[in-house]
């Protein structure tokens, strides 16, 4: 499909976790030319610089401090070419491989659940995507950062289909886990996010559907393909 680069749009694309969100994600914004910004990162950012700096203590989160913290903490994104995607950096340093981490993903529900940490992050994203020509992957993109996004996405996915490939992923890295604790993982970061009271993960009204339960990337991206079409059409 020939794709119009000169009418840059802002694609939210919201969705429950491991629904294959920033490989979808990822693959739209080269193929678009946009620019790709996974805003869980820096929910994980926050809470990895909150563990080093004593904020999380002995599995206890300080809202107060992690709240002190803040002003202390610049995020930003570089392009990585070999992995044809950008890489979050605190205050300078490269930090992709360490918020990846059980630990941090055991506290980012807490962090991301502060309003102060929401405000600042909400902030820096909309400056991001600005100049539009963005894909934003998160839970309240086309709900809160970008309410006036051209082509809003929300992404799911059975949550047995989810947690079958993170198994078969952590499987592969060679984690030693079972079928029954992913799901159970899934199950309870699906009600964590649904049912936060800032900013919780819903559909918003103007969002499309996307069930990739049983859709291949390829299919993913014929189906991305006619609703941009759409969206270009009646620009
Ligand atoms: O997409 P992810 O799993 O890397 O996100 C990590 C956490 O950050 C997840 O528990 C929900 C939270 N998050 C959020 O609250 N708002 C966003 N826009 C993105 C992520």
């Amino acid at each position: 499909m020939e794709y119009n680069k000169r009418q840059k749009i802002v694609i939210a694309l919201d969705g429950f976790s491991s629904c294959g969100k920033s490989t979808f994600a990822k693959a739209i914004a080269a193929r678009l030319g946009y620019i790709f910004i996974d805003t869980g990162a820096m929910y994980r950012s926050v809470t990895l610089y909150a563990l080093e700096n004593g904020a999380i203590c002995n599995g206890i989160v300080d809202e107060d401090a992690i709240i002190g913290l803040l002003d202390q903490i610049s995020i930003t994104f570089r392009f990585n070419p070999m992995r044809g995607a950008s890489d979050i950096y605190v205050n300078g340093d490269l930090v992709e491989g360490k918020i990846r981490t059980i630990e941090v993903s055991n506290f980012v529900s807490a962090v991301s659940s502060i309003a102060q940490v929401r405000e600042k992050l909400v902030a820096m994203q909309q400056q991001m995507g600005a100049a539009r020509g963005v894909v934003m992957d998160g839970r309240d993109i086309g709900t809160v950062v970008f309410p006036d996004a051209e082509l809003k996405i929300f992404m799911t996915a059975d949550p047995k289909v989810r947690a079958e490939r993170r198994y078969a992923e952590l499987k592969a890295k060679g984690d030693n886990v079972s079928f029954d604790e992913i799901l159970e993982n899934v199950i309870s970061r699906d009600h964590a996010d649904m049912n936060r009271a800032i900013s919780p993960l819903r559909q918003a009204e103007d969002a499309i559907v996307l069930d990739n339960s049983y859709m291949s990337v390829d299919e993913q991206m014929e189906w991305f393909d006619n609703e941009y079409k759409k969206v270009l059409n009646n620009l």
